[in-house]
């Protein structure tokens, strides 16, 4: 299993030994939540922030960009050379051309599905994403509690990669601790995205990605 800490539950006074604890756990990337406090409500980071990073781990990136428009931000992330960037359908008109220009520019597109957000969303985009994240608790916090109704989602989608002949990959992000993972591991998905569960905790990654 690849497992992508969450870093929205670090401690922000030291974010650079929390990054280093994850790294040296053998983390496979680290996820970073960008939040402008109009799509959730909850305001993070943005690339100043993302480039510090970059320069105290070789981790590959993946930007959760959970923002109105991210078209207006998408060349920012994509100059820090990040590993993947991951949009919301609702969070833009434009949803296939902000997936090309990611593409274009060498990195992984991703789409990002909140939980009241159906599959059907992205359906005719499906065929330009090389991740889909679905979200398993409320957006915008860590800390949620894990919602069963994703599961849904992660085999739908797993029906639709093989009939469609798609090789996007799977990640899940909200609420996931061993168990949890356990179960979106059996239905199907390919990356944990693990925020409060990991972030003090190496033998937690150690052991999800064991799973
Ligand atoms: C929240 C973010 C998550 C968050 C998950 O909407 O997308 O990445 O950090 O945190 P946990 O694992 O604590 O639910
Ligand atoms: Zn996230």
């Amino acid at each position: 299993m690849l497992v992508s800490p969450s870093i929205l539950n670090a401690d922000y006074m030291n974010l650079e030994k929390d990054i280093k604890r994850i790294d040296k756990a053998g983390a496979d990337r680290l996820h970073i939540d960008i939040m402008d406090g109009r799509f959730v409500r909850n305001i993070t980071w943005g690339p100043p922030t993302v480039s510090a990073i970059k320069k105290i781990t070789n981790l590959p990136i993946d930007i959760h960009l959970m923002v109105s428009e991210p078209e207006r931000f998408i060349d920012d992330y994509i100059e820090l050379d990040v590993n993947c960037v991951l949009i919301h359908p609702e969070s833009t008109y434009f949803l296939r051309k902000v997936l090309l220009e990611i593409k274009d520019k060498g990195i992984l597109a991703g789409v990002a599905l909140k939980l009241e957000t159906s599959v059907d969303q992205i359906m005719y985009a499906l065929e330009l994403v090389d991740e889909v994240l679905l979200l398993s608790s409320d957006e915008g916090f860590g800390g949620g509690e894990f919602q069963s109704l994703v599961l849904k989602k992660v085999s739908y989608l797993k029906r639709l990669r093989r009939s469609e002949n798609l090789n996007f990959k799977n990640q899940i992000d909200g609420g996931i601790n061993l168990k949890t993972a356990e179960r979106a591991k059996k239905m199907g998905i390919d990356i944990i995205v693990s925020g409060s569960y990991v972030i003090k905790n190496e033998v937690a990654i150690k052991k999800l990605k064991q799973l």
